[in-house]
């Protein structure tokens, strides 16, 4: 076994600097590159990376120790064939400086005064840089050290500061983008001059940070690219009033975010907005463990919202108990019909403002001339029940009162009136309610509306029902009159706007005017949307048709 000491780098001259960050622990096993710590200066945020593989034996420092070039950081076990890896010597490697603290060099190609182009700067080694966010847009105006893009390696990531004020004439970068040293960010018009160049006044001024790096002799990695472009004498760099408007623009109000390139890894795979992120870090600096935080916060939050809350609607949802508590219990899967119709009528009910309009039509004499017809019936090999009768009343109400043959549209805020008379009937099935949709019943007969319910009835209980069988309905009639009941509400079946139920006709003692007389009657409950119809509609309507049910002559005229 032999063992490496890894130790504090060259800072930029800088003493006492705070660790804000420890990446490894006592036995990991790390590689050469691996960031070991995290060192923050008011200007910039830097990575150390390991120089050597190996096994973690000791850490000498903690998050809030300041240290100085030299400091020990901790001690490596390295294997064999890791120590050719970095340099074992020195046991220090060059600081990754991070990316949002640290600008990087823009260099001005541009003779032009008032034009420039801004270039992607030294790369310190590193052969391309992907684009990952883009900061500003064409038209906007920028003022000098506003960032322009943001730039990624595999481990590394910066923002590339606008040298300049200026307006941004043309963008070359885009999200996604892969670009080289030298290529064109982003074209900017109105630029003060020549003397305002990045690389003149960088030159001027340099970041204490830069020294380090040029006087060191260790590996220069990837990781380095941006102390590197920093220390070069023959490129622009960074100014220190660039870093340190940087650093303190790294805060979430200014949308600007503080954080490393793991946090940054992290929150992009798992689609996390690191603006929405509280860092915990010093000066809110956004580490893993926060983003991390972060989504198991959001997806706590979305659990238990659905479970009090009908999924984005704000409604309460209904808790269920343990019902077994109270007895012995069976969970059965719902059919598919059953959940389409669970779902339909949710939505029907939430978004339809339903107003139910009763009636009672006196069908006394239908129903004779329905019992005299039951023999031709029989011949016709047909079953001739109210309902056919009931469909044509309603085709003829529709054609009466248009208003009730419409959908609203209220994304568009228009009425879309139909000219067509299609009529669904719900129908009963062992796998839940299934409507099918009689096609213009306006234009056919009594004998041939029957026949039409039997065979579709027929249909949708042998669960051959076609899609198109169920659609283009205008309106809906359901029937329980079969069953019994006096009365009830049916929900409209979207987009139609008016639905109407059938109970069960009962003999009942009307007055004449000069006393009472038994009667059928037929109860009418109908349906409709308030948006569409009014209250006085809905009256003439089912008025209307009690009134054809009433003489059936009327039908078929
Ligand atoms: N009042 C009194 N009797 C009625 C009646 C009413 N309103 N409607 C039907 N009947 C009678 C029929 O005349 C028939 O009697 P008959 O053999 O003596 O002539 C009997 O009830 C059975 O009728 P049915 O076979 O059900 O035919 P229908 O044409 O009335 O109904 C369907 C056909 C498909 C609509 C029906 O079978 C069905 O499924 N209904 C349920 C609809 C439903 O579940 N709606 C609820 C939606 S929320």
């Amino acid at each position: 076994m032999s063992s490496v000491e890894l130790r504090v780098p060259g800072i930029g001259g800088g003493a006492d600097v705070e660790v804000i960050e420890i990446s490894v622990a006592v036995g990991d096993r790390i590689e050469v590159e691996d960031a070991v710590i995290v060192l923050e200066t008011d200007k910039a945020t830097m990575e150390i990376p390991a120089t050597d593989a190996g096994v973690v034996m000791n850490m000498n420092l903690a998050v809030g120790d300041k240290v100085s070039e030299g400091d020990l950081i901790l001690t490596l076990d390295v294997e064999a064939d890791a120590s050719a890896g970095g340099d074992s010597q020195s046991g220090v490697s060059e600081p990754v400086v991070d990316q949002k603290e640290e600008a990087p060099v823009v260099t001005d190609t541009s003779s032009s005064s008032s034009n420039m182009t801004v270039r992607v700067p030294d790369l310190g080694g590193a052969a391309k840089v992907s684009v990952i966010e883009v900061s500003v847009s064409e038209g906007d105006a920028v003022t000098e050290e506003d960032f322009l893009i943001v730039v990624e390696t595999d481990k590394a990531s910066m923002e590339i500061p606008s040298p300049s004020a200026g307006t941004i004439a043309k963008l070359f970068a885009k999200v996604g983008d892969e670009l080289n040293e030298g290529d064109p960010i982003a074209e900017l018009t109105g630029v003060g001059g020549v003397a305002e160049s990045a690389s003149v006044k960088d030159a001027n001024s340099e970041p204490h940070v830069e020294a380090s790096a040029s006087e060191k002799s260790a590996p220069v990695s990837q990781q380095t690219m941006i102390q590197q472009t920093v220390a070069s004498t023959d490129t622009p760099s960074l100014t220190t009033a660039v870093a340190e408007k940087a650093a303190s623009e790294l805060n979430q109000s200014s949308g600007k975010v503080h954080a490393g390139p793991a946090a940054r890894k992290i929150a992009r795979e798992l689609g996390v907005d690191l603006t929405l992120v509280k860092g915990s870090g010093p000066k809110q600096r956004i580490v893993k463990d926060d983003v991390q935080a972060f989504v198991k916060a959001q997806m706590q939050k979305a659990q238990s919202g659905a479970s009090n809350v009908v999924a984005g609607s704000g409604i309460p949802a209904i808790k269920l108990p343990d019902f077994s508590q109270f007895g012995a219990v069976e969970r059965q899967p719902m059919s598919r019909i059953h959940k389409i119709t669970a779902a339909n009528m949710s939505a029907n009910w939430l978004n339809i403002p339903h107003v139910t309009q009763f009636d009672e039509a006196d069908i006394t004499e239908l129903e004779a001339f329905r019992k005299q017809q039951k023999k031709v019936a029989e011949l016709r090999n047909v079953k001739l029940t109210p309902l056919p009768f009931i469909l044509k009343a309603c085709a003829y109400a529709l054609a009466q009162y248009p208003q009730f043959n419409v959908s609203l549209d209220m994304d568009k805020e228009e009425l879309i009136q139909k000219s067509y008379i299609h009529i669904g009937f719900a129908v009963d099935t062992p796998d839940g309610l299934v409507v099918p949709v009689i096609r213009d019943v306006d234009q056919k007969g009594i004998w041939q509306l029957a026949e039409e319910c039997m065979a579709l009835a027929k249909k949708a209980k042998d669960k051959k029902l076609l899609p198109s069988d169920m659609q283009g309905g205008c309106f809906t009639i359901s029937s329980l009159g079969s069953v019994g009941g006096t009365a009830f509400t049916p929900i409209v079946n979207a987009p139609e706007v008016a639905i109407l139920g059938v109970s069960k006709a009962a003999m009942k003692p009307v007055y004449d005017g000069e006393g009472f007389v038994p009667r059928l009657m037929l109860p009418l409950s109908l349906s409709y949307d308030h948006r569409a119809v009014n209250g006085a509609d809905g009256a003439r309507f089912t008025s209307l048709l009690s009134e054809l049910l009433g003489d059936i002559r009327n039908l078929v005229l």
